[in-house]
């Protein structure tokens, strides 16, 4: 538990009410806790962690007051009343907690280090308010961000939303990225210019935390750290250095796992789009026809809602059922890390969350790369272009989709992808060990907090 110096130091840990954003922020917790530090974790009504899983945190709900927006329909402004609702009870909060610290004449309690999720803003207002060191935690990849910062400029030039005949040409000054691959090329200027406005908000921490490996990304962290002047500390992959408890917002559907037993070994597809991507009733068809056709084993995942209209699988063609029955598996929420371990699983298609890369580069599980939004479609080039432990599927189609399950999981493409993503799961481990990338990051991130002290 730490050298000592960390012991029972406060830090306040800010999560946002996303799935890909919160299960990266605990596992910080997790880490950070391991190192010595008492770990409050502040976090919104609206998809609360469960603190039974966590006895070592002390949790501190805000109340966000939602109920009239939904996230998807006005991202912008459900961040905003996000920000202004949770600003005041957070200040408030802290400002007790630092006055208490001063009747105690408990000097501890009055330097209090937060490290907040990008999209908790609000955090650094009430840092800057109280003279507290803030730090920003950023749970998406490096790659995302050079792409997110031109977009302004070439929304300014009139390149976006991106044209048809552009998709497959690369940007200039951001190679290896193709016009397809740009963050928010395929929706409305209006949600770019709403994810343009959010940045604007974000005013300068004293440093960044990244959920990354050095190794994977380490010419953009460099650029990155030109860029913002303040140190970035690469401590990923989470997943890994903070093996806890479910963070699942969702019940876990564990039956598959002894599904998975009787699976011969590498033949599964395992097919999930994390937590907010959606699907229309027919992109619902293609993919369930593709599995189907593909002749293999499957674990689909099929989140309650994210089908267009429909509470759940009741747009399922009709025969599918039949077709694929023993083969297949539909379940509504997955225990995607230990899916993922699994000897059985031989594929990952994925819409690419950055959570989901780490988790199934952590395996040596190649992966089919089908990226809905934002730093999903940075992701899945670098995977399939860069890394080359991903395959990109051109279009959801029941006969690309059946062509590319079988080119992973029966040709020997497949084989070649899996022993790539084989040396980049032994590489991951390694920077985790003693005198690895993220080891050293991690503890030259102790030391910069306790500096602050
Ligand atoms: C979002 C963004 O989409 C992502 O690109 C960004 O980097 C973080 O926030 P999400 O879309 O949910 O997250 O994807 P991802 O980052 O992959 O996170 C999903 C998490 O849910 C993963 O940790 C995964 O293990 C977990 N999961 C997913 C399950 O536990 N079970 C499932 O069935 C599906």
């Amino acid at each position: 538990m730490g050298d000592g110096r960390t012991r029972g130091k406060p830090l306040v840990l800010v999560a946002s009410p996303f799935q890909g954003h919160m299960t990266p922020m605990l596992q910080l917790g997790s880490v950070l806790h391991s190192k010595g530090f008492s770990i409050t974790i502040v976090h919104t009504k609206l998809n609360s962690p469960d603190p039974s899983n966590h006895p070592e945190f002390t949790f501190l709900p805000l109340f966000d007051n939602f109920l009239a927006i939904d996230a998807s329909a006005n991202f912008t402004k459900f961040c905003e009343v996000l920000n202004n609702n949770c600003k005041m009870q957070l200040q408030d909060h802290l400002t007790r907690k630092i006055k208490e610290g001063k009747e105690a004449n408990d000097e501890m309690n009055q330097r209090i280090t937060i490290i907040h999720d990008n999209i908790m803003y609000f955090v650094e207002e009430v840092a800057s308010n109280l003279n507290l060191p803030s730090i920003v935690f950023r749970s998406s990849s490096a790659s995302y961000m050079p792409a997110f910062l031109a977009l302004p400029k070439l929304h300014a030039q009139g390149q976006l939303p991106v044209q048809d005949s552009m998709l497959q040409k690369l940007v200039p000054e951001l190679y290896p990225l193709r016009y397809k691959d740009l963050p928010f090329n395929k929706t409305s200027t209006e949600l770019a210019k709403e994810m343009f406005a959010l940045a604007e908000h974000i005013r300068a921490p004293s440093a960044i935390i990244w959920n990354t490996i050095d190794f994977l990304e380490h010419s953009v962290l460099t650029k990155l750290r030109q860029h913002y002047k303040i140190p970035i500390f690469a401590i990923g992959p989470l997943n890994e250095m903070a093996r806890g408890p479910s963070t699942s917002f969702l019940k876990e559907d564990t039956d598959c796992i002894s599904w998975l037993d009787k699976q011969a070994p590498k033949s599964v597809i395992y097919v999930s789009l994390g937590s907010l991507a959606t699907m229309n009733e027919s992109e619902l068809a293609e993919t369930a026809w593709g599995l189907a056709n593909s002749k293999q084993p499957f674990l689909w995942v099929v989140r309650p809602g994210s089908v267009n209209g429909s509470e759940w699988i009741e747009f399922l063609p009709e025969g599918f059922t039949e077709q694929v029955k023993g083969r297949g598996l539909v379940l509504k929420w997955a225990p995607q890390k230990e899916v993922l371990a699994h000897y059985a699983v031989g594929v990952f298609w994925s819409h690419c969350g950055w959570n989901s890369t780490l988790e199934s580069i952590s395996e040596g599980v190649p992966m089919i790369c089908q990226p809905w939004m934002g730093d999903q479609c940075v992701n899945s080039r670098y995977l399939c272009y860069v890394w080359k432990v991903g395959l990109e599927l051109e279009n959801l189609e029941r006969k690309v989709i059946a062509n590319a399950i079988r080119r992973l999981l029966v040709d020997d493409e497949g084989k070649e992808m899996r022993q790539r993503a084989i040396s980049m799961k032994e590489k991951a481990k390694y920077a985790l060990c003693k005198g690895g990338s993220s080891f050293n990051s991690l503890n030259n991130l102790v030391e910069f907090i306790l500096a602050r002290f």
